[in-house]
């Protein structure tokens, strides 16, 4: 198996004013390609942190930090925006897409930026509406759809760049729990059919259990590393 993330003693810490927060204390994290991963818990433990550094958003102040081999922990602005686009999905609790466009737009948009053009943007934007069941709903504006529509244009859109990976913060958030249910089974079937590697985090465990494995983090460390059986469902 290849590691697509590989975290050696990352830490990060703020500094606001004189006083100084350790919001990652060291952490040691690799996850293969193929996997699906949730990582859990308290408020304030450091889990936006870990994805956003994962996201290649922000910087660890220590460690080194691989993505598919490849060191990033120096590298400068520019060259993360490329990683980011050539390797990253993002899932937000929140969607996320612009109201006034309609769904296929909405997922065509980041295509836009990358530089892909006529048919083969379309063709690419209608696939990944496809592949999240909403191919009879791309003229629909976000207004017209329901959370958990919203939330699949949003899944969508981060599969029309094809990514190695997708970075999900609370993805479920924001979702009764039927709807929640549904973005879970698309993302196990996406696992599943396209080998995509996963990486949620959340604080529910119900959703949580859908990964194969679950970080909790506590104070900025994981604290522990649960394997998903059939028998904690
Ligand atoms: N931009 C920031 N500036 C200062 N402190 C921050 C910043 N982002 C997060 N923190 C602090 O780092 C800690 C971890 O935050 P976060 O990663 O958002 O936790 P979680 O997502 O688990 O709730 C918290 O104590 C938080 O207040
Ligand atoms: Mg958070």
């Amino acid at each position: 198996m290849t590691a697509i993330l590989e975290l050696k003693g990352i830490t990060r810490s703020y500094k606001t004013g004189q006083i100084k927060v350790q919001a990652l204390a060291g952490v040691d994290l690799t996850i293969e390609k193929g996997e699906f991963v949730s990582i859990m818990g308290p408020s304030g433990s450091g889990k936006s942190t870990m994805l956003n550094l994962i996201g290649c958003l922000d910087l660890p102040t220590e460690g080194t930090y691989k993505i598919n081999g490849v060191q990033v922990e120096k590298m400068r602005d520019s060259r993360l925006s490329e990683i980011r686009n050539q390797f990253i999905g993002f899932v937000f609790q929140r969607f996320h897409l612009l109201s006034n466009l309609n769904a296929l737009e909405n997922v065509e948009l980041p295509l836009i930026y990358q530089g892909l053009y006529g048919k083969e943007r379309k063709i690419r934007a209608k696939e990944a509406l496809a592949a999240v069941g909403l191919d009879d709903r791309m003229h629909h504006l976000p207004s017209q759809l329901s959370g958990g529509q919203q939330q699949r244009v949003a899944i969508a859109r981060a599969l029309a760049s094809k990514p190695a990976l997708i970075l999900a913060d609370e993805p479920t958030g924001a979702l009764d729990s039927a709807s929640g249910k549904n973005i879970m089974e698309i993302f196990t079937e996406l696992n599943e059919k396209t080998g995509i590697t996963i990486v949620q985090v959340t604080h529910e465990r119900e959703i949580a259990l859908y990964g194969h494995r679950i970080y909790h983090l506590r104070d900025g460390l994981i604290e522990n590393i649960e394997e998903v059986t059939e028998l904690s469902k």
